[in-house]
């Protein structure tokens, strides 16, 4: 199995539909993107596999993810919900594969949920396992139960939900940890620490938080719709904050969790 190089900066599609979705990833991998994130919930999957399919980039340069809903975790469902994601994305296969959510299915069944993620690695469907939204303690019994690698645990991690223990912890597994609602979901206004250096550096809010993420090795998938914010926060790999005003954001007390999943989810309990 080939090790997974994730780019500093992937782009996040949850709530892209249609033409915006299309024309958002076209434009993406346009100007540089080149890790491109869905889920089999979002409902997006054949928009994006319409823009990859009209993109010139080579396939192997590009690192496709998507995720396995709560309702698919039984075994067979693992793999067909799979196939017709692959077939939605129009794609041989997909780089990550992640369980999105440790919901109670997934407790029930984590041995063969994880079996047959194994098992669509083999037959070349997916390059790497990837847990979303696991705590330590899940991400340790993931990888006792899984027979390959657990590549990367996704999780929403920004300057008020700063997940310094989860960091540490993948960091000791060599694991990446991608950040969902990097941008605190467009709330970055709300936060003065970030103000101040957008207006220092000369930059947006947004840059300045996606590269308090790249800082950290931590790597962030902001969502954005219009060709103006996709740009911008590509531009954030280019953005290198002083360590000082790093440690501005790191000194944030503020704590604001912006999803908080349903009952049927297992609560992550970070
Ligand atoms: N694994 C999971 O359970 C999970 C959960 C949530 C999200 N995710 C993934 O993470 C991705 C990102 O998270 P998210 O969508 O929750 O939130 P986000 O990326 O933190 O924020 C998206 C919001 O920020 C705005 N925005 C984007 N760029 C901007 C800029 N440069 N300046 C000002 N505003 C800007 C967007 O507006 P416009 O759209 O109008 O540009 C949108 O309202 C998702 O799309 C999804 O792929 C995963």
């Amino acid at each position: 199995m080939s090790e997974l190089k994730l780019p500093d900066i992937g782009f996040g599609t949850w709530q892209l539909k249609g033409e915006d979705c299309r024309k958002g990833v076209l434009y993406a991998i346009d100007i540089g993107y080149r890790h491109i994130d869905t889920a089999q919930v979002y409902k997006n999957e054949e928009f994006v596999g319409q823009a990859l399919s009209e993109n010139t980039i080579s396939r192997k340069e590009l690192v496709i993810a998507t995720k396995v809903f709560i309702n698919n975790f039984k075994y067979k469902k693992v793999k067909s919900s799979t196939y017709e994601s692959l077939k939605k994305l129009k794609l041989d296969y997909v780089d990550m594969l992640y369980i999105h959510w440790p919901a109670i299915s997934y407790r029930l069944r984590a041995k063969s949920t994880l079996k047959a993620m194994s098992e669509l690695v083999d037959e070349g469907k997916v390059k790497h396992i990837c847990v979303s939204n696991f705590n330590p303690k899940s991400v340790e019994k993931a990888i006792k139960l899984c027979d390959k690698p657990i590549t990367a645990n996704q999780i929403e991690c920004h300057p008020l939900l700063q997940q310094k223990e989860l960091r540490e912890y993948l960091s000791l597994k060599k694991m990446y940890l991608v950040a969902y609602s990097p941008l605190i979901r467009g709330n970055l206004g709300r936060v003065e620490v970030i103000k101040e250096l957008a207006e220092k550096y000369k930059v947006s809010m947004a840059q300045v938080s996606l590269a308090w993420h790249i800082s950290k090795n931590v790597v962030p998938i902001p969502k954005a719709t219009s060709k103006e914010h996709i740009k911008d926060n590509y531009k954030s790999i280019n953005l290198k904050l002083d360590i000082s005003d790093i440690e501005k954001i790191d000194n944030i007390k503020m704590e604001k969790r912006m999803l908080n999943p349903p009952k049927f989810i297992m609560h992550p309990g970070w």
